[in-house]
């Protein structure tokens, strides 16, 4: 079998900048390496989302931005979570191998309690339907960020388990840890959400503008030398910009030969040029929600006739009949 990856993303809103050097970019490249399947974990968001609107809303919004990105669906399988129910079945089979211990131990659960969600037991159990996402496609690489590593480590205990108890249903899965994000915030914070200081990658116009421009900077005056190295307007310039340019730019900056004003309008020009094309592509999708659709329904399809493979060997494992009677 060929080496599968597989990654979920929550719908918690529009993609940053810091999502998609972290994260997105990586997943879409690995599309032409490997046979890799991407979902849209609306399961997973029902534990913070209580709005229907709300999770139908971002739902969409990531379609469109990974597909707008360059996720190709004939090369990738992308599909919604929740069009392959057999993961909630495959939930309750392994939260039954599961230890209260194991989930009490999960890091990212204590610190969304922390932060004022309910502690609801689906929220609690986030990690077994997080194991059940990679082992039901029998998934071998699962690229996440440094807080989901722990989930992964949970999975693999979680499948280590069932294969001893039961039968060698499942390869252990690895994490693939994604590009530690150097994308710094408007207020030179990392890039997040929860600070509020990120820069939208399908913001244009005056809104794009207008977050570039409040990009915080050193107040060294107009015409002094300035340091590109500990400067957030140079470093978000450093992403899009070729070796030559950050040389030139970073000339400029130390000759004192440009303020940071400038230096913000070409970062803009930058972003918004590098978007160009996808922000193009995201209003082409975003104009035709049936063929969107179609989309994520075909992609649906492939991973759950995957699904039910799994599920018949893991039914059979545990004593039950390989299918539902139909
Ligand atoms: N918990 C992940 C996050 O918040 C999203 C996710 C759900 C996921 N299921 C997954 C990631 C399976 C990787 C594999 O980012």
């Amino acid at each position: 079998m060929k080496r599968r990856i597989l990654s979920g993303v929550q719908p918690s809103g529009k993609l940053h900048l810091g999502n998609y050097f972290g994260a997105v970019k990586q997943h879409i490249a690995l599309q032409e390496e490997a046979e890799c399947f991407y979902f849209i974990a609306d399961y997973h968001a029902l534990t913070t989302i209580q709005d229907p609107t709300l999770l139908r809303e971002n739902t969409r919004d990531v379609a469109l931005d990974y597909l707008a990105l360059g996720l190709d669906p004939t090369k990738a399988t992308f599909f919604r979570q929740s069009d392959v129910p057999e993961v909630t079945e495959l939930t309750w089979i392994l939260s039954t191998v599961t230890n209260m211990g194991l989930l009490a131990r999960a890091v990212s659960y204590k610190e969304k309690v922390e932060k004022g969600i309910d502690a609801s037991v689906g929220l609690f159990s986030y990690p077994i339907l997080m194991a059940s996402d990679i082992l039901i496609y029998r998934s071998h690489v699962v690229p996440v960020g440094k807080d989901q590593v722990q989930h992964i480590e949970m999975t693999q205990d979680i499948a280590g388990k069932f294969n001893r108890a039961y039968a060698e249903v499942f390869p252990i899965p690895d994490y693939r840890l994604d590009k530690e994000s150097k994308v710094p915030g408007t207020d030179g914070q990392k890039m997040s959400k929860s600070y509020g200081n990120t820069i939208e990658i399908f913001a244009e116009g005056k809104a794009l503008k207008d977050t570039v421009m409040k990009i915080k900077t050193d107040s060294k005056p107009l015409g002094t030398p300035l340091d590109p190295d500990t400067c957030n307007v140079f470093a978000i310039y450093s992403l899009f910009a070729t070796e030559p340019e950050k040389g030139d730019l970073a000339a400029k900056y130390r000759a004192g030969s440009i303020g940071y004003g400038e230096a913000k309008k070409l970062l803009l020009a930058k972003v918004d040029a590098y978007f160009s094309p996808a922000r193009q592509k995201r209003k082409e999708l975003a104009a035709n929600p049936d063929f969107v659709e179609d989309l994520l329904r075909k992609g649906a399809r492939h991973a759950r006739s995957e699904a039910q493979q799994t599920m018949a060997l893991v039914r059979e494992a545990v004593g039950m009949k390989p299918g539902s009677v139909g």
